[in-house]
């Protein structure tokens, strides 16, 4: 971290930023701040805040933006439990395969959802979401560790633009991280 920088100086974005911009500056500032800092709560606790922060200077109707990750402690079944986020309250459990984090976290493949109501196993945590960005978070030998999920109150909320920088933030949790 710069020396003459405070952390909340982190999150704020310039209003003339285009959209690539801005989610470059949300990778530069994490990777900033997860320097000599790898502890998975702390590094998901701030990686939050700067992308609420982030796509709030874009004015996208962001409601929810944080992670679930793979509960290690449930052994009968694959399921993911509520990690670090900016929102409103949230599902504490999701399995494997349910919902838009599950089925990230089984396909591991980023879901991007236009409209929730045209997804079929979409979980409604606030039905006042209309549509959602989940990447999956997967480790050198390709397991899940846990998913990025952005939800919005607009349709259509998230684009490829948004897959592009989140795939590469999920790439840099793994490098930075100890889960
Ligand atoms: N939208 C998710 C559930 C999590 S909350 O929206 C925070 C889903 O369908 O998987």
């Amino acid at each position: 971290m710069e020396d003459d920088k405070h952390h909340a100086d982190y999150t704020t974005f310039s209003a003339s930023q285009s959209r690539e911009e801005v989610l470059q500056t949300v990778i530069d500032s994490y990777e900033a701040l997860t320097t000599g800092q790898d502890n998975w709560v702390c590094n998901l606790a701030n990686a939050s805040s700067l992308l609420w922060h982030a796509y709030h200077s874009l004015n996208v109707n962001v409601n929810w933006a944080g992670f679930y990750l793979t509960d290690k402690s449930v052994l009968d079944k694959q399921e993911l439990i509520l990690g670090p986020f900016q929102g409103k309250v949230a599902c504490q459990q999701i399995l494997f395969g349910r919902g838009v984090c599950g089925s990230a976290a089984s396909e591991k493949v980023t879901q991007l959802v236009h409209d929730v109501n045209k997804h079929p196993n979409h979980i409604a945590c606030d039905g006042e979401t209309k549509s959602e960005i989940v990447v999956p978070i997967l480790d050198e030998s390709n397991n899940t560790v846990g998913v990025i999920d952005i939800d919005c109150l607009d349709y259509e909320g998230f684009s490829e633009v948004d897959q592009k920088y989140l795939e590469e933030l999920a790439k840099l949790i793994i490098k930075t991280c100890k889960f």
